[in-house]
């Protein structure tokens, strides 16, 4: 049987493959480049990108790595050697947590608290509990992706850092997001940064690169954190593809950030006034939300792989179980290719979805069907 997979024409998923092709790709970054442009050094690409972001967050230095996986275990790194510390506080939803194997304590011998409720922000009394402990360092994700992009309020975020500082522990930021997370602030990027220690920020989310990170932070805690970048193999020379594939929307996407974040709000908007389907938060405080149906999730898939087929419309990127299997959700993040869909067609679509999934829910809820031969089908 051969197997194809099927054309995605349009998406409502921000890492689509539409908008990620390599010759688009390598075309704008033809763009950026002349034939005097070196591959390394201090007028290379990496160099540039690294001084352009140090600037914006208003750090004295910043550092390209391949992966926020490996930039954020560095930091953490550095700030447990610095303070002989391994405990660190972050969400029970962190990313660290829950998609890295557990890296900060298989690599680096660093264990987590866990700090707050799953399913909400962590609160200034979290943290108070969670210092009890001396921390090398507490980890905030602005937003917290998996609850659908949540933010808190600048004081209240304000408060927690304090409270972490107070207790000799530094304070870093999971920025893979914080593109997104600046158009709620209404804040310079330098004065949100400002709050921490160590920023890491992703070149490929809504900055929309191929892969990477970047991290900044002062000069010293820099050099330490390319020790260990060499260390880990992440020193690669010759980077400056992944580079100039970030630096390419550096200035448009950033700008875009509002547009995206109002246009968000008005199809979370048009998905609850209908009620078929629920959006959270309400409104989105970011251009990501998630998208609550009242279907279970196996039979949510198979309708979202018929629309793909069907239509090439792509919904997600994947779909989130819940605790009531009766239910499920998707993340929204809206960027360009999210922005091509009204919020009256997004709410068609979701009728839509929801009628197919309902079929194929009782097409599996009739196992007398299942168990007859396939002739009698
Ligand atoms: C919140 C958050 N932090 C960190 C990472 C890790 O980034 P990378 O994929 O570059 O390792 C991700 C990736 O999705 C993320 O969403």
């Amino acid at each position: 049987m051969v197997h194809t997979t099927p054309l995605v024409r349009r998406s409502l998923f921000l890492h689509a493959p539409i908008r990620r092709k390599p010759r688009l790709v390598l075309a704008q970054m033809l763009e950026l480049v002349d034939d005097d442009t070196p591959p390394d050094g201090p007028d290379g690409p990496v160099a540039v990108l690294e001084r352009r972001l140090a600037d914006l967050l208003g750090k004295e230095a910043a550092l390209f790595f391949p992966s926020g996986t490996m930039a954020q275990q560095v930091a953490l790194r550095v700030h447990a050697d610095r303070r002989g510390r391994r405990a660190f506080a972050a969400h029970p939803q962190s990313h660290l947590d829950i998609w890295e194997e557990q890296g900060y304590n298989a690599v680096h011998g660093l264990w987590l608290r866990r700090t707050g409720d799953p399913h909400e922000l962590m609160t200034a009394a979290d943290l108070a509990a969670a210092v009890s402990e001396p921390l090398a360092a507490a980890v905030w994700e602005l937003p917290q992706r998996d609850l659908g992009g949540l933010l808190p309020e600048w004081e209240d975020l304000r408060e927690q850092v304090e409270l972490v500082r107070a207790a000799g522990a530094a304070a870093h930021l999971d920025g893979a997001r914080l593109w997104e997370a600046q158009t709620y602030y209404r804040r310079p990027f330098d004065q949100i940064a400002a709050l921490f220690d160590t920023v890491y920020v992703s070149l490929y989310k809504s900055l929309q690169g191929v892969r990477g990170a970047v991290l900044a932070a002062d000069a010293a805690t820099i050099r330490t954190a390319q020790v260990w970048r060499q260390r880990l193999g992440g020193g690669i020379r010759d980077a400056w593809p992944l580079a100039l594939a970030a630096l390419v929307h550096l200035d448009d996407l950033t700008a875009r950030m509002p547009a995206y974040r109002e246009h968000a709000i008005a199809i979370a908007a048009a998905i609850n006034a209908d009620g078929a389907a629920r959006a959270h938060p309400t409104p989105p405080q970011t251009p990501l939300f998630h998208i609550h149906l009242p279907v279970p999730k196996r039979a949510v898939e198979q309708a979202g792989a018929e629309i793909l087929a069907e239509h090439g419309i792509q919904l997600w990127g994947r779909v989130r179980s819940a605790p009531d299997p009766g239910r499920c959700s998707f993340e929204v993040s809206v960027g360009e290719n999210a922005m091509e869909f009204t919020p009256d067609e997004v709410v068609a679509l979701i009728r839509d979805l929801l009628a197919r999934a309902e079929t194929a829910r009782h097409r599996t809820l009739r196992p007398d069907r299942q168990s007859e031969p396939p002739n009698m089908r």
